[in-house]
Formats: C-alpha cells, sequence, structure tokens
C-alpha cells in the first residue's frame, strides 16, 4: 500500500513535530486541531525548526516548498483522503477513543491508524474503530525533527502488510524504525522509566546531588542529557501519567513512581514546560538545581 496523504492528529509538540518530518519527506499532511490557535502556534514551531534546519543547509527543499505541503484544518472532513493518520493527541484513552471513533467512519476504509502514544495500549485504542488490523502504533521521540527513532508497534490483530506499510514510512521519514509488540511502554520506555525513575530514587536516598547524578549519567555513559534534565524535558506530568500506566500493567515497584516525583508533579513542577521542575528555569541558559 502506497503512502501519499497524511493526517495528523494534534499539532503540539509532538504532532507538530511530525507533520514537519512528514511534510519535509514529501508527504502531503493534513493537522488537525480544535482550534485554530493550537494549529497557528504549532506552525509557529515549525517554522522555527525548518528555518534551523534551512540555515544548517540539511534540508533540500526551502522552508516554504515543505510549508506548502502542509495544511491545518479544525474539521475532521478534510482527512477524508489520507492513507494514514498518526494521532498525537493528550494522552487520554476517553479522549483518544473519541476521535478515533468519530474519524472511523470519515477517514477512507483503508487507511491506516496509527498513535503515538507512549504507555496507552493500542489494543485497546484499535476497539475505538472497526479497522483492528489496519491499527499500529507510531513511537516517535522528542524533538521529533532530531530524534533519529520511531517505534513501530504491532497487536495481535495488526494486518503484517500493515506493519510493513508503517515500518517503510517510518524510512521514508529519515527515521530508523524498530519492531516492537504492543506491551506497555514497548521498548524504550519499558528500559527507560525505571532508569529514570530510579534515579530519583537514588536522589532521595542521599547517593549524590540532582547535579552530580545527572553529570556522572552524562559523562560516565555518553548520554547527551542526565536523568534529572531529561525528566524535565520530557515532563513529569507526562513520565508520572506513564508510571501508572506501567506500574498498572506489571505491577513491579521498578515501575511505580518514587514520592519525590508526586509531590513535584501535585505542586505542579512539572520541568521546562512550567519554568520548574528538578531545575529551575528562570534563566533557561543556566538552570539551576531545586533544593528539593
Ligand atoms: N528543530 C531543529 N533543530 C533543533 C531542534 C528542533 N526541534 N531541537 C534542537 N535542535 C538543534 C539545535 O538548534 C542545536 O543546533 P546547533 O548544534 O546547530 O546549535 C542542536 O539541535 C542541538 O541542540 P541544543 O544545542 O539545544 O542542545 P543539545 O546539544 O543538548 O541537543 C537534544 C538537544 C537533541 C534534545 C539532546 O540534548 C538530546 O538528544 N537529548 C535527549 C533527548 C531524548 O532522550 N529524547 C527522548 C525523550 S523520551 C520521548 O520522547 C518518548 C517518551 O515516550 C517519553
Amino acid at each position: 500500500m502506497e503512502i501519499k496523504k497524511v493526517g495528523v492528529l494534534g499539532c503540539g509538540l509532538m504532532g507538530s513535530g511530525i507533520a514537519q518530518v512528514a511534510a519535509t519527506a514529501g508527504f502531503e499532511v493534513t493537522v488537525l486541531e480544535v482550534e485554530q490557535k493550537l494549529l497557528d502556534k504549532g506552525f509557529a514551531g515549525i517554522d522555527k525548526s525548518l528555518a534551523k534546519f534551512a540555515e544548517k543547509g540539511t534540508i533540500k527543499e526551502t522552508p516554504q516548498a515543505i510549508r506548502a505541503r502542509l495544511k491545518g484544518t479544525t474539521s475532521m472532513q478534510d482527512l477524508v483522503e489520507c492513507d494514514l493518520v498518526a494521532e498525537a493527541v493528550i494522552e487520554n484513552i476517553a479522549e483518544k477513543k473519541k476521535i478515533y471513533s468519530a474519524l472511523d467512519g470519515i477517514v477512507k476504509k483503508d487507511a491506516i491508524f496509527a498513535s503515538n502514544t507512549s504507555s496507552i495500549s493500542i489494543t485497546e485504542l484499535m476497539t475505538a474503530t472497526h479497522r483492528p488490523e489496519r491499527f499500529i502504533g507510531l513511537h516517535f521521540f522528542n524533538p521529533v525533527p532530531i530524534m533519529k527513532l520511531v517505534e513501530v508497534v504491532r497487536t495481535i490483530a495488526t494486518a503484517d502488510e500493515v506493519f510493513d506499510t508503517g515500518y517503510e514510512f517510518g524510512k521514508k521519514l529519515g527515521k530508523v524504525p524498530v519492531r516492537t509488540r504492543d506491551k506497555t511502554g514497548f521498548i524504550v520506555n519499558r528500559i527507560m522509566v525505571p532508569y529514570l525513575l530510579d534515579a530519583i530514587r537514588a536522589y532521595e536516598e542521599g547517593v549524590g546531588s540532582i547535579e552530580d547524578i545527572d553529570n556522572g549519567i552524562k559523562l560516565g555513559m555518553g548520554h547527551p542529557m542526565g536523568p534529572f534534565t531529561l525528566l524535565d524535558f520530557v515532563g513529569l506530568d507526562t513520565t508520572y501519567y506513564i508510571t501508572h500506566v506501567m506500574f498498572d500493567e506489571f505491577r513491579e515497584r521498578r515501575f511505580a513512581s518514587p514520592p519525590l516525583l508526586k509531590r513535584l508533579v501535585m505542586a505542579g513542577w512539572y520541568g521546562r514546560k512550567t519554568g520548574k521542575g528538578f531545575y529551575d528555569y528562570s534563566d533557561p541558559a543556566n538552570p539551576k538545581p531545586n533544593k528539593l
């Protein structure tokens, strides 16, 4: 099956990134949002990112040529012709199912539905549609235009042809796709989440300071970011949500939220996006660890 037209649901950080890489790869892309101002915000981020790539000479076309393949809409009807719909809306099962169910009756029957969820079961989401064999996970990583990986997730119902098309689509986007099954957390979060939670536990137990643990991992293991910088980058609310889904699935302590993570989330300290998390971002170029 050939993918030509792509629909993206949600123009937040992930949705706008997916839309950008799909348009850059030559696909016609329509992005659905609930309000025009959310489209404007997402498209402004795309413009900024494309300008950086143009400056570095890492895109073959001008940002304007890429942007000409990107449309925003607030009407589901505009997705009727899409061959693949990639969903990146809020991590809320009821919300996602509501959108899938509505779109199922609008988008052409042989189109593939893909979710960018990081922890919700693809199997559960597919039940909101009448196309379970045409449903996969396509899990991208933040920042989508930079990170090379996409996890391609199959359920027990996914047709081989659909899974292969999803895998090839990932390659066409310039990503390195990896194949995985619908087990909560897939490959990366299955391993990354216990690691991040363990860093918080190490801090709670007084093993080291936030900065020293971050530097330990960054310099000792060659990671681009230490665990606390990465937690603040991913978002503590997002991580907290993922821990719940993973703990619920596996019932293992390694997936359970440490008390400090819960306290930070209760306080509304979600990381970079709120200006405060493990670090304080009052001076964004020079984050200072908070006294926790
Ligand atoms: N578009 C275009 N260029 C971008 C960009 C974007 N969206 N974001 C960053 N860049 C560019 C910067 O402009 C910069 O370019 P120059 O080198 O020319 O200045 C370059 O990328 C590097 O960025 P920075 O200098 O800001 O900082 P950095 O060297 O630390 O790189 C990073 C930033 C790429 C984010 C790097 O720190 C990194 O790889 N961090 C780890 C990210 C990670 O692990 N992501 C996965 C999170 S988990 C997830 O997403 C899934 C989940 O389910 C939770």
